[in-house]
């Protein structure tokens, strides 16, 4: 063990690192995405609840994760699955009690893993306390508190007419809705029984920052904010611009507009810093508490808008989700113009900003069934596990989970009802965890599960995969401690060097005397590199049937989609 001299006391290097992440944890964490309903159930209700979350935290932390992000757990009425929050500040039944979430913050303490829960500012429930009042009259104290507007006028059959065309984002319908009480319309840019929250209103404002000081005060580590570009609008509602691209039948209906006045308005950057301050308040000094902000870029540029994050928001304390491991072609010229633009902008911007790479979540297609491929899907992995900053492993992806045909009679979710182009919907991809070969798959004893379980979960399991060499697990495993015990994986410098081959991505990551090359040959053939590099060991490879072993010469031969990781030797640089 090396020992680094500081004033006045030794201390190991390692202890050093440890005392660095401890302050700035978000730094080289893998966050593991839990989404309640499906991890595991405890109670044999069929649906996931968080004493199966507890029993589940030593698989999370076998895969090296230090964090965890929770999807809603709030009272609901479920419309759209939790994310329509009747109570900030309470546990639905169906997830357990507070003493169960307090249960779970001591066990995941035990065990140095963090907890993020997702905070939906945006709107609540149309069952929430404060849209009940505010629905009551024009005149009372939450009146203002959501976004109310008279009809634009009336049609010749007598019916208002909404004030303006914006759409609701999960099923491409009006984003209005007639009230017959206060004779008026509310906005709802997502499902009807979502109002939007008035965001201009300093009371609503204030009310977010009170539930965001309830968990903080409980010791959460951080938020997921929801749908953060709703939350400023253009500020006389003025109509959205038609989409000129559209094609009608083909596009989503959401999309026959553009979503320039809808959404995404700078006030956003004002609103959420004043959420970024209340991390930063002196009571909650006593660790980082960090927010990572949910907006998916609509600009034909995703650098600048994730970079309006980095400037408009602290980055001290917060960092925008980068999604384009979710929408980014699976495209080697593509991912290395990104790379090297993205890195580099954020580190000419601040040594703060921690980029934030979601390859998959809750709301998109599994990485199987989104690139088509299990290789591709396997150096997936690899690349999410090597890159700086946090990387979010959705539950299910560790074992190769795939998205899951879902019978009409089971569809669940909203946006799969409200529009018929999406017909498959999100369901396919929350399915329940797979945990063994036996009934439910290990997910739950009742009688039946809120989804069905894929038809191959016997085969494809934790159970099954946890001893295979070959298996998703094993490689997430691998990939998961090489990066809790490296710190050039979890804070190094990342460079991006040429490969000699158009398809093969390559980057260095490299802290003090520790350097790893990771090679992604996104194309379905071999690729041949030439690296001006000295490799020392091969670490780990997404194929297990690698030319690599044996030979660690100058021409790097990658099998179809393979991907790779070598120690080098940190000299060998030109
Ligand atoms: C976010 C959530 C999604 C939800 C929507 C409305 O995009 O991830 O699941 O439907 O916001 O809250």
């Amino acid at each position: 063990m090396r020992n680094v001299v500081t004033i006045g006391c030794t201390i190991t290097r390692e202890k050093q690192m440890e005392q660095h992440y401890q302050k700035r944890w978000p730094e080289g964490a893998i966050v593991y995405h839990i989404y309640p309903r499906s991890l595991q159930d405890s109670d044999g209700d069929g649906i996931g609840d968080i004493p199966g979350i507890i029993s589940r935290l030593d698989h999370i932390g076998s895969l090296g994760a230090e964090a965890i992000w929770l999807s809603p757990f709030y009272p609901s009425p479920m419309a759209d699955f939790g994310y329509d929050v009747a109570d900030y500040c309470g546990i639905h039944p169906i997830f357990g009690t507070m003493e169960d979430f307090d249960r779970l913050m001591a066990e995941c303490g035990r065990r140095g893993i963090k907890v993020m829960i997702d905070l939906v500012p945006n709107h609540t429930s149309d069952e929430h306390a404060w849209f009940r009042q505010s629905r009551t009259s024009r005149n009372n104290d939450y009146s203002n508190w959501y976004i109310w507007r008279d009809a634009h006028e009336t049609s010749p059959t007598g019916n208002p007419l909404p004030p303006n065309n914006w759409r609701d984002a999960l099923t491409g319908g009006s984003a209005w809705q007639w009230d017959e009480g206060r004779g008026q319309f509310y906005l709802h840019s997502f499902d009807v029984k979502q109002p939007d929250l008035n965001w201009s209103n300093p009371a609503v404002r204030s009310a977010i920052k009170q539930a965001m000081r309830f968990w903080l005060d409980k010791g959460v580590d951080g938020f997921r904010v929801d749908a953060v570009y709703w939350m400023a609008k253009e500020p006389l509602l003025s109509d959205d611009s038609p989409n000129p691209s559209y094609v009608e039948g083909e596009d989503l209906r959401y999309d026959a507009v553009l979503h320039n006045n809808s959404r995404g308005w700078p006030a956003v950057y004002a609103y959420l810093s004043e959420m970024a301050d209340v991390l930063k308040e002196e009571k909650y000094q006593d660790k980082l508490r960090f927010m990572v902000t949910e907006a998916y870029p609509d600009t034909h540029n995703p650098l600048a808008a994730y970079l309006a994050f980095y400037v408009g928001v602290d980055p001290e304390v917060a960092a925008p989700f980068n999604f384009e491991g979710v929408t980014l072609p699976w495209e080697a010229g593509s991912w290395r113009r990104f790379l090297r633009s993205f890195h580099h902008a954020l580190e000419q911007f601040s040594p703060l900003c921690v980029p934030s790479y979601a390859f998959g979540n809750h709301d998109q297609p599994r990485l199987i069934d989104r690139l088509r491929s299990v290789g591709a899907a396997r150096s997936a992995a690899v690349m999410l596990l090597t890159l700086p900053g946090m990387s979010f492993i959705y539950y299910g992806e560790e074992i190769g989970m795939r998205n899951v045909d879902i019978p009409p009679e089971y569809v669940q979710d909203p946006a799969a009802k409200g529009d018929p182009l999406r017909s498959i919907g999100r369901d396919p991809e929350r399915t329940p965890m797979q945990w063994t070969a036996g009934k439910h798959s290990g997910f739950s004893d009742g009688d039946s599960t809120w989804l069905p379980l894929a038809p191959d979960y016997d085969q494809n399991n934790v159970e099954a995969q946890a001893d295979d060499p070959k298996s998703f697990l094993t490689l997430y495993r691998r990939l998961g401690q090489l990066r809790i015990t490296s710190p050039a994986l979890r804070s190094g410098s990342m460079t991006i060097v040429d490969t000699a081959s158009a398809n093969v991505v390559g980057y260095i990551r490299e802290h003090g005397s520790e350097a790893y090359l990771v090679l992604v040959n996104f194309c379905g053939e071999d690729a041949t590199c030439r690296m001006n590099v000295t490799l020392r060991k091969l670490l780990v490879s997404s194929e297990l049937e690698t030319l690599l072993a044996a030979d660690l010469g100058e021409e790097i031969v990658l099998r179809p989609h393979e991907a790779v990781v070598f120690a080098i030797d940190p000299q060998s640089r030109t």
